[in-house]
């Protein structure tokens, strides 16, 4: 007996259009069961006698939700055929919003957008096609609905396909199937309606059944995502994970990312017993045959089949929170399995669904907007573009502060601007370079310091006073025999950024270059006093994403009111920027965003020097020193 083929498939439509009922038909005139989806499963695995019937599939996309700590209501429902089996994401409740479609649709090959024959395209039909173009879903199937309710007339089904020809023309759909059905009183879904004569070609089931869909999977680019290391006893070391995409057999090289070490596959382990050769889709267990340290959200891979690495993204996005986008604020961006902080960098535009115009001049996201923006990210993420590889070119966006999945996106490409450019051709990156562990481990510094090592990251306005608290402040730690170390934002631009100006990339490559020298320092044990004005929360974020340990990192915000600050012009610079001569200055002609949690804040403005040092060792004494 041949095997029996998967398809996934997911439904859209707009409120009252009918979906339950078609859904409801469709596994009714199958004969299908209804209830729980597991004893569905099991039942039918009996039944075919098939290990084929792949429950990891369907077990898949609820755990993975699970374990996000999301409810997106998904249900994954299933049904067969004689032919064919079936996973409908099915995405009930709230379908006025797009969060539950999109989810559903991202693993979908095929989507069915329902189209209420009495109401004609509606913007929710774009939207919905359009999202499902982003999404690359390969196959669309429109189905007009309720043609009971307009006495199944052929010119209000042939009005709506055109309409909807017009409007799809200019998406990226490969391949676009209309129908026309009456899902209550099952015409055209199961069997061909005798009301619509006029309608020649195949019943929505059939189309269901025979639509080819196996040329869609990206089999060449083997792409294992690690989600947990296995050591039952010291015998056993195994690496769990879906394949996402491509395949391995056992002793073939394979390389993981990031440390770039390579070994070769020993064995491949299932619950139903040892593989020689994967599956895409499929869960299993590597063992490797050298002993390599490996993590959670590493990337197992082929040597000489990479994906790309980078912390900047160009991406379509689309936003399924009621709260609207914050360019200021991070979120956490769930990439297979790595969880990484992230920023939206810029913003391209949103796109009229309707209209599909884009527009330039978007400042936010809102609720159902699509678009397109930039997004860093304080890790870098191991992706291919969404356009070859589904698996691992989406994401999700997750607010940390509710949990809740904001957006989905997919990963167009590196995000490149003319700078980048401009750069790559002056500076090169060193390749080649291997990380020197250092001698002496770090616990050593903190016995012989009798302290722990830690950032003091100074933030605030020009003429806030970071310089003159971080300097009585080192003072007082020198003579605490502290190991003490300053970075000051005027002195580093006369030398290690003296080649850097005071746009917003300079400023983030300013303290990029800073944070990393800190973490030289942070590793050698000292406390490492840093002031500078870094005015952008996501560059003080990623600095402090550079040490392991980010409790030792204490943003502390000297904050002074800017009318203070221009009062003071200690160094004359607020006057000549007020009168133009000096452009992009903090506070009044760039940005100064406040840090939203700092670990301490020192207000200049009302506290003297001695206070303002004062609030900072009582903070510290706690937490750093061994003395006391
Ligand atoms: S940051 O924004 O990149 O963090 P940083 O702290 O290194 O700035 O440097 C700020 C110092 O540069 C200020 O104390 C001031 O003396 C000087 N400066 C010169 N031009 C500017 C400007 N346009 N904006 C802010 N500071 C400036």
């Amino acid at each position: 007996m041949q095997k029996k083929s998967l398809l996934r498939f997911t439904t859209t439509g707009s409120v009252d259009d009918g979906k339950s009922t078609l859904l409801g038909r469709l596994l009714a005139e199958t004969g299908s069961i209804f209830d729980d989806q597991f004893a569905a499963i099991e039942a039918t695995s009996k039944r075919s006698g098939k290990q084929e019937v792949d429950l990891a599939l369907l077990l898949d996309g609820l755990s993975a939700e699970r374990e996000q700590g999301i409810t997106i209501d998904v249900a994954y429902r299933y049904f067969a055929t004689q032919k064919r089996n079936f996973i409908i994401a099915d995405t009930p409740g709230h379908e006025q919003y797009t969060r539950n479609m999109v989810t559903g649709a991202s693993t979908a090959e095929l989507a069915i957008i329902l189209i209420d024959a009495s109401k004609g395209v509606l913007t929710q039909s774009r939207r919905h096609g359009f999202i499902l173009s982003l999404l690359q879903v390969p196959r669309l199937v429109v189905a007009v609905n309720k043609m009971d309710l307009v006495d199944f007339s052929q010119e209000v089904y042939e009005q709506i396909v055109q309409d909807y020809m017009d409007f799809s023309e200019k998406l990226d759909i490969h391949e676009i199937f209309f129908i026309p059905v009456s899902a209550l009183n099952g015409d055209n879904v199961v069997s061909p309606s005798p009301n619509m004569p006029w309608y020649e070609r195949e019943t929505l089931l059939h189309h269901l059944e025979n639509v080819h869909v196996a040329a869609d999977k990206n089999l060449v680019d083997f792409r294992f995502p690690v989600q947990y290391v296995l050591r039952p006893d010291s015998t056993f070391r195994g690496f769990s994970g879906t394949v996402v995409s491509g395949k391995v057999r056992c002793g073939e090289e394979v390389a993981v990312l990031p440390s770039g070490k390579k070994s070769r596959i020993k064995k491949i382990v299932t619950h139903d017993g040892d593989l020689e050769e994967t599956r895409i889709e499929q869960a299993v267990t590597l063992q490797l045959e050298d002993e390599i340290d490996i993590s959670r959200g590493d990337m197992i891979v082929r040597p000489h089949n990479l994906p790309h690495a980078s912390n900047h993204f160009d991406t379509h996005l689309c936003w399924m929170d009621e709260q609207p986008m914050t360019l200021t604020g991070h979120y956490l961006l769930k990439h297979t399995t790595r969880t990484v902080k992230a920023y939206i960098s810029h913003i391209h535009y949103t796109v009229d669904v309707n209209t599909l115009h884009r527009q330039e001049a978007a400042t936010t996201f809102t609720l159902n907007d699509i678009g397109r923006t930039e997004i860093k990210t304080a890790q870098p993420l191991f992706f291919d573009a969404y356009r070859k590889n589904r698996g691992t070119g989406n994401f999700i966006l997750i607010d940390p502060e509710t949990n809740r999945t904001v957006a989905a996106g997919m990963i167009r490409g590196e995000a490149i601007s003319i700078q980048d450019i401009q750069k790559s051709t002056q500076t090169k990156k060193s390749s080649n370079v291997v990380w020197q562990e250092g001698a002496i481990p770090l616990t050593k510094y903190v016995e012989r310091n009798r302290h722990k090592p830690a950032i003091l990251w100074f933030t605030g306005l020009s003429g806030a006073g970071k310089s003159t608290v971080a300097q009585a402040l080192l003072k007082r730690l020198f003579e605490e025999n502290c190991d003490v170390m300053l970075l000051d934002g005027d002195n580093v631009r006369h030398g290690l950024c003296g080649d850097l100006g005071f746009s917003i990339n300079d400023r983030s490559e300013n303290i990029r270059r800073v944070g990393e020298v800190a973490k030289l320092f942070y590793q050698t044990g000292h406390i490492v006093v840093c002031t500078f004005i870094s005015p952008l929360i996501q560059d003080r974020t990623i600095a402090r994403s550079l040490i392991e340990d980010e409790q030792g990192f204490y943003e502390i915000y000297v904050k002074c009111d800017l009318d203070v600050c221009i009062r003071r012009d200690p160094k004359g610079l607020y006057s000549k920027a007020i009168s133009g001569e000096i452009s992009d200055f903090t506070g009044i002609s760039s940005p100064y965003e406040p840090p939203e949690a700092p670990e301490i804040v020192i207000e200049t403005d009302l506290q003297s020097v001695e206070q303002s040092v004062e609030t900072i060792i009582r903070h510290l004494k706690d937490s750093l020193f061994l003395f006391s």
